[in-house]
């Protein structure tokens, strides 16, 4: 009976230390508005986990195939074609590549595929970057960016992905 009780106490424990760290997860949001005269929306939600970064949500309003998806440096929306979001953020002064690149721009997260209907659920892990403000790696106060054209992975720097179909603040 002892030994029950004791598994039964630990079990409990975890549980409540897996509820706690799961608070603690360092998130953000960027709602994305359309720009260059798309109708392209959406929300994504950044959430830390150790030393990656889940980006998770739903775009809709863009045609069908996959579209360049970078965080920009600045947190800057306002121009209609959204260039006042600067190039791809890029600390640590590499060349633009693939999310899973050696070589890349830490904002290159590479392209979301949309659908028939132009909707892209939004469901990826990128590492070398971080849900904070401080530090060279963090992405709040920068602009998430959907391109009209895919990202070719390859180009330098902007991967050749055409316009800014739309632009959030992340925050
Ligand atoms: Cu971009
Ligand atoms: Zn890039």
């Amino acid at each position: 009976m002892k030994q029950v009780l004791g598994i039964m106490s630990c079990t409990l424990l975890l549980a409540a230390c897996a509820a706690t760290s799961e608070q603690e997860e360092p998130t953000a949001t960027a709602v994305l508005q359309p720009r260059s005269g798309s109708q392209v929306q959406g929300t994504v939600k950044f959430t830390q986990i150790g030393d990656i970064v889940r980006l998770s949500g739903e775009i809709t309003g863009h045609t069908k195939g996959p579209k360049g998806f970078h965080i920009h440096e600045k947190g800057d929306c306002s121009d209609p074609k959204a260039m006042s979001a600067g190039g791809h953020f890029n600390p640590h002064k590499g060349k633009h590549g693939g999310p899973y690149d050696p070589v890349k721009h830490a904002g290159d997260i590479g392209n979301l595929v949309f659908n028939d209907q132009g909707v892209a659920k939004v469901n990826i892990t990128v590492g070398n970057i971080s849900v904070s403000r401080d530090g060279p790696d963090g992405i709040i106060g920068r602009a998430l960016v959907v391109h009209m054209d895919p990202d070719d992975l390859k180009t330098d720097p902007t991967g050749n992905a055409g316009g800014r179909a739309a632009c959030g603040v992340i925050g």
